[in-house]
């Protein structure tokens, strides 16, 4: 097991029920900065109500929360927030019919003193939001483009451009690849290595460890409620982490349905291994190192 010493963000023991549903029990797990944490686990497995225990939304039932080795004890997700844990859900909570760069500020106030969106500069917004997507290597055309026109992966990376821009420490991104098809994939692969090059603990929920395997430095496999793994990339090969996700007897079950999948999935493998070099070759450009971002 990995060494937990200089951990950002640090669990312990957590538990959560529902009634009499037990949710997530006994669950330890810890986030590095300028390092991708991967969340897998399937259906129900407890991913969603973890990161809802990490980002305010649910307390849990037991346990220890720990941001910067100090015990927090959420009552709403704009405390995590004013931390710096930002989570950007599935969903996006953007607005396709307004621009870009409105988008881009809408309701992210982390910074105090801003006040109300209305005094908001225009031509500042549109050129912050333009240069930070630049800085995450997103080029766009018209920041007065609407996000409608976007397509999801450019829209989950300006979500995440703008957690980085408001200064997120943790960043949450609840299956950001999910929705989505091997391409533009690939570009929100791209940005989590980003994020991570700028300094920022990410954690990273799938249920795709070939998503998950090129970006991540390590994985925590959750199996209905309990951790059922917990590995840092040199520990364990991608064909295991598969293995261990779909788990070991299961495994049987399944042999049918992925060899009638194994065409479609070596055609998906083809271009995630495209994908993992072009992440790659990008690393050494990346003129961010951990710790010069935050203070913004
Ligand atoms: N608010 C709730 N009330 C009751 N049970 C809940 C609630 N939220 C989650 N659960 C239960 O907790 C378990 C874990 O759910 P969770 O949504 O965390 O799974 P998940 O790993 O995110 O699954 P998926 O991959 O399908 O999103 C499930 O059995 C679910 O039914
Ligand atoms: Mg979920």
């Amino acid at each position: 097991m990995s060494n937990n010493g200089t951990a950002l963000l640090e669990i312990k023991n957590i538990s959560k029920y529902f009634g009499s549903v037990i949710a997530l029990q006994d669950v330890s797990a810890f986030v590095r900065a300028g390092e991708v944490t991967c969340l897998l686990g399937d259906n129900g497995a407890g991913k969603s109500t973890l990161i809802k225990v990490l980002s305010g939304v649910h307390k849990a039932t037991e346990g220890e929360y720990l941001f910067n080795g100090e015990r927090q004890d959420f009552d709403s997700p704009r405390e995590a927030l004013e931390l710096g844990i930002a989570t950007v859900y599935q969903d996006l909570a953007m607005i396709p019919l307004m621009s870009v760069w409105r988008n881009f500020f809408l309701g992210s106030e982390p910074t105090k003193g801003w006040g109300p969106f209305k005094y908001f500069d225009a031509k500042f917004g549109k050129e912050t939001t333009t240069s930070e997507l630049a800085k995450m290597g997103i080029d766009i055309r018209d920041p007065e483009q609407t996000v409608g026109t976007l397509s999801g992966g450019e829209r989950q990376s300006v979500a995440i451009a703008r957690a980085v821009y408001f200064g997120a420490k943790v960043l949450i991104l609840d299956e950001p690849t999910a929705a989505l098809g091997v391409k533009q994939a690939g570009v929100v692969l791209k940005y989590i290595v980003q994020a991570k090059n700028r300094g920022i603990g990410v954690i990273f929920i799938t249920h795709n460890p070939q998503h998950a395997y090129p970006v991540g430095d390590h994985f925590v496999i959750l199996r209905r409620g309990q951790v059922f793994g917990d590995f840092s990339k040199e520990e364990i090969p991608l064909e295991q982490l598969v293995q261990m996700m779909a788990g070991g007897a299961d495994l049987e079950a399944l042999k049918h349905e992925l060899e009638e999948a194994s065409q479609q999935g070596a055609a998906e493998a083809a271009g995630l291994a495209e994908t993992a070099e072009a992440i790659g070759s990008d690393l050494p450009e990346l003129g961010e190192t951990p710790g010069e971002q935050g203070e913004s």
